[in-house]
């Protein structure tokens, strides 16, 4: 480490040894500057734009470090700058040109055809990430209220015991997908898995209805902070679900 060299003479001197009228040469380390500062994070979800094509980017409601320390900023700008953006760009090339151009994203995945793969997988993956975005947020956690909690508490028990379900079911799930909490036609909900980029809306869904939340267990979605601790992400993502969004997504479904 770099030392500066202080010359401490006359008053000082004599302040403190004030017998002493020879100057004295001090030797005083000097800290050098540290970094303090996050991680610098490069870009901004705002300027994140779709190659023009019939879908765009959402945008996200936060900046990428307002999820830490849950989630790294790291993880939210790669996952949703590159990943996010790579299905949304592959979804309009899946469509342009064809009658898919002047549908809602909704109409594509309910009425897929499961051997395009292109579409199946770039619609999925588009959906499915709109929705990871969207339920969560900073400042958040805790409990659902209102129907969403009434009918948890109805279809599981209790929140622990939906939670528990939920949180075994993404620990469980081999692979890349999704976990889901569905609100199904008969005005019930579920939780369900789907592997890759399936997801309820699409034509072979174990549990088909309307996505009301989901967790994302592809490595991508949390290899850089968490490595092979998939638990660990699971159990953090709590922390950062937003019940009120939960709360807006059961009103639009049908
Ligand atoms: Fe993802």
């Amino acid at each position: 480490m770099k030392k500066n060299v202080l010359l401490l003479t006359g008053i000082a001197s004599f302040l403190l040894f004030s017998c002493k009228d020879k100057e004295e040469m001090i030797e005083v380390e000097v800290p050098s500057a540290t970094t303090t500062e996050a991680t610098p994070v490069n870009g901004d979800p705002k300027t994140v734009v779709a190659n023009q094509g019939a879908f765009q980017m959402k945008g996200l409601n936060y900046g990428y470090n307002d999820l830490e320390p849950y989630m790294d900023a790291q993880t939210v700008e790669t996952h949703y700058s590159k990943h996010h953006l790579g299905y949304c760009n592959k979804l309009n090339d899946a469509v342009k040109g064809t009658p898919l151009e002047t549908m809602s994203i909704e109409e594509i995945l309910n009425g897929l055809d499961l051997k395009n793969s292109a579409l199946r997988n770039n619609a999925g993956g588009y959906y499915n990430h709109n929705i990871f975005w969207e339920i969560i947020g900073p400042k958040a956690g805790g409990k659902p209220t209102g129907k969403v909690a009434e009918l948890i508490n109805k279809d599981f028990g209790s929140f622990d015991a939906f939670k528990t379900q939920f949180t075994d079911a993404a620990k469980g799930l081999f692979g890349s997908g999704w976990v889901w909490l569905v609100y199904q036609n008969d005005g019930t909900l579920k939780i369900t898995t789907t592997t890759n980029q399936d997801n309820p809306l699409m034509p072979n869904a174990e549990v088909k209805g309307y996505p009301l939340m989901n967790i994302d267990v592809w490595e991508h979605a949390y290899y850089l902070k968490y490595k092979n601790e998939r638990p660990k992400y699971i159990e953090n993502f709590w922390q950062l679900i937003d019940w009120s969004k939960v709360e807006y997504r059961m009103s639009l479904a049908k």
